[in-house]
């Protein structure tokens, strides 16, 4: 493979390492469903392992770059280089020991993506970017697919939450694409697979309201980086300040930007 950038190392061996608690974690939920206590705060505990893992082999390796992280939010350092990490994305599915979750790290350099990695620990896939030298995985160049009607497409989508503010036009619009063109929808439950998997051509599109930058920051680099277009809804570039996202294989761009507006 050509990545073989050092920060690329970097973010491998972060991955690498703090993965093998979480599929440790995970092996211990399935004991923990049928306990009257549930794998709630157990849940919680993993994700601060995770977390405190990944910075502190980031940390090691790049004692002056800034960080982003869900659970601990900004440790501000150096101003050019940045971490955004997500150490559980798809936390309801672990916590339900569906084994479909990621850890999701991407740098910004002068706050543009540059390395974005999302590692699914329990199927062993690890989705690299490196801006200007592709996507891949596993260490083989993905490509977004090359399906040019929405309804021959499958799209996914994630969300509403029960406490979001979009939740009756998230509603809305799930509702408009199943209806207007008939094509399969999926929620998975981890944005960030949804995204990579639209960067592997595994599926053709996703959009979702109201996403936090550390979703998406991988998975947006992945996804240009494989050929597909990352848009708002409108087709314009403020995907991470209204938080509103949509990514696809750049052909169906158009028809979906024409349900969503
Ligand atoms: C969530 C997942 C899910 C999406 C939610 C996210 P978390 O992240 O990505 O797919 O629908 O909006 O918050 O909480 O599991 O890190
Ligand atoms: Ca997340
Ligand atoms: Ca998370």
């Amino acid at each position: 493979m050509k990545l073989s950038s050092a920060n690329i190392n970097v973010m491998v061996k972060a991955c690498r390492k703090a993965a093998k608690v979480l599929i440790r974690d995970f092996g211990e939920i399935e004991n923990l469903q049928v306990s009257v206590k549930g794998p709630g705060d157990f849940v919680t505990a993993s994700d601060k392992k995770v977390e405190k893992i990944l910075i502190e082999e980031l940390q090691k390796a790049r004692p002056t770059y800034s960080i982003l992280s869900e659970e601990v939010g900004k440790i501000n350092n150096d101003v050019e280089f940045k971490w955004v990490i997500d150490p559980i994305d798809g936390t309801s599915n672990f916590l339900h020991g569906i084994p479909h979750f990621a850890i999701s790290v991407g740098l910004e350099h002068n706050e543009e993506i540059i390395c974005g990695i999302i590692y699914d620990p329990i199927k062993d896939e690890m989705f690299i970017a490196e801006k200007g030298n592709g996507s891949y995985l596993n260490n083989q160049r993905i490509r977004v697919s090359s399906r040019s009607k929405l309804k021959d497409c499958i799209i996914f989508t994630g969300g509403p939450r029960h406490e979001s503010k979009d939740r009756e036009l998230s509603l809305s619009e799930y509702k408009n694409f199943s209806s207007k063109v008939l094509i399969p929808i999926r929620k998975l439950g981890s944005a960030s697979l949804d995204m990579a998997y639209v960067a592997a051509g595994r599926c053709d599109g996703f959009w979702q309201r109201n996403l936090s930058y550390w979703d998406i920051a991988a998975g947006i680099l992945l996804v240009k980086e494989s050929g597909g277009y990352v848009t708002d809804f409108n087709g314009g570039n403020d995907y991470i300040q209204n938080k509103n996202i949509l990514v696809t294989n750049s052909k169906i761009s158009k028809e979906m930007i024409e349900i969503l507006k």
